[in-house]
């Protein structure tokens, strides 16, 4: 990969800044033999709790017009499993130098930390993407994302424990962004991840029932971009610590557009479905954008929109 997108995110290099986004790549290991992991900016693995889940009842997901409605209810093998058999497998040959990010929810914020913790004891791991759109069951099933003395809380506590960097990721179900991204801020965060899916529901006008059999899912897809690239925007521009950005990106014009309303990164998700490549395809053609417009370097578009 060029060195025009050679880049760094809260201290850690990385080859693109285009990385995997969580829960439409695995565990990475499972996609070695159709992909060069080397040439990914970055892997956001799978959500990962304290316990292992089961997840949502099926059918799970929905496919609309310009993305895909999921409601998978965050099934993993447990954050003891993935330190035990993903970690070291992601050390083997074929997937060896990729960067793992660590993507860690929870119900209570006991819960975070409890991941985290044995996530410290554990090599290979870069960062951790704390996912806050869930709802806090000891608080009347608030959202820690939508909530911003809540989001303070769980980021505060876990910061006090994490040695490796913290990337918040925001949930736009939210009328504003602005106060959640400067709490993230100010209780410790190292960088902002956004957007996360648009709650969303799916009826089937037959039966007049929900297409998907925990009623709501998660919106995500080309059909977020202009909202998800608002957003981006407007936490950017209210933060100093780092953003990266996502929703609905696609081809390497898209994550061009993340970096200029001021991501200094970017996460591809629901395009690794119909093209597991997507992270390292983007990444050349962000390139090939960048040659194209004479920019030598890609930190040289990052918050340059003009409005
Ligand atoms: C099937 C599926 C599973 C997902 N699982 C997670 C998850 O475990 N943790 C998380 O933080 N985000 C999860 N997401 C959200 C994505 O990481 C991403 O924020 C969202 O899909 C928007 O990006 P996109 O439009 O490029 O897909 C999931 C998305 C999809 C489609």
């Amino acid at each position: 990969m060029s060195s025009r997108l050679a880049t760094s995110l809260c201290g850690i290099p990385l080859k693109t800044p285009v990385l995997a986004a969580s829960g439409t790549y695995a565990y990475g290991v499972e996609l070695k033999d159709l992909v060069d992991l080397s040439a990914v900016g970055g892997i956001v693995v799978k959500g990962l709790s304290r316990e292992p889940m089961d997840g949502n009842p099926p059918p799970r997901v929905w496919e609309t017009q310009a993305g895909m409605i999921n409601s998978i209810g965050l099934q993993n093998i447990g954050v003891r499993a993935f330190v035990a058999e993903k970690l070291p497998q992601l050390r083997t040959a074929g997937t060896a130098g990729v960067t793992i990010f660590a993507n860690v929810f929870g119900y209570a914020i006991e819960d975070y930390l409890e991941v985290v913790r044995v996530l410290e004891d554990a090599e290979g791991v870069a960062a951790y993407e704390l996912n806050v759109s869930c709802p806090n069951t000891k608080h009347g099933g608030i959202f820690f994302s939508s909530d911003p003395a809540l989001l303070a809380e769980v980021i505060g506590a876990v910061r006090k424990i994490a040695r490796r960097p913290l990337i918040v990721k925001l949930s736009p179900n939210v009328a504003r962004i602005e106060p959640l991204a400067k709490a993230a801020e100010e209780s410790g965060a190292d960088a902002l991840s956004l957007v996360n899916t648009f709650v969303a529901l799916a009826i089937d006008p037959k039966t007049r029932k929900s297409r998907l059999g925990a009623g709501f899912g998660g919106l995500s897809g080309p059909a977020i971009k202009p909202i998800a690239l608002r957003m981006v925007y407007e936490a950017a521009r209210s933060v100093k610590i780092p953003v990266v950005g996502l929703g609905g990106i696609s081809n390497g014009l898209d994550a061009a557009e993340f970096l200029i309303a001021g991501a200094s990164a970017v996460e591809v998700g629901t395009a690794n479905f119909w093209d597991p490549s997507a992270p390292v395809r983007i990444a050349r053609e962000l390139d090939e954008f960048l040659q194209q417009e004479g920019i030598d370097h890609v930190s040289k578009i990052i918050g340059t929109l003009k409005l």
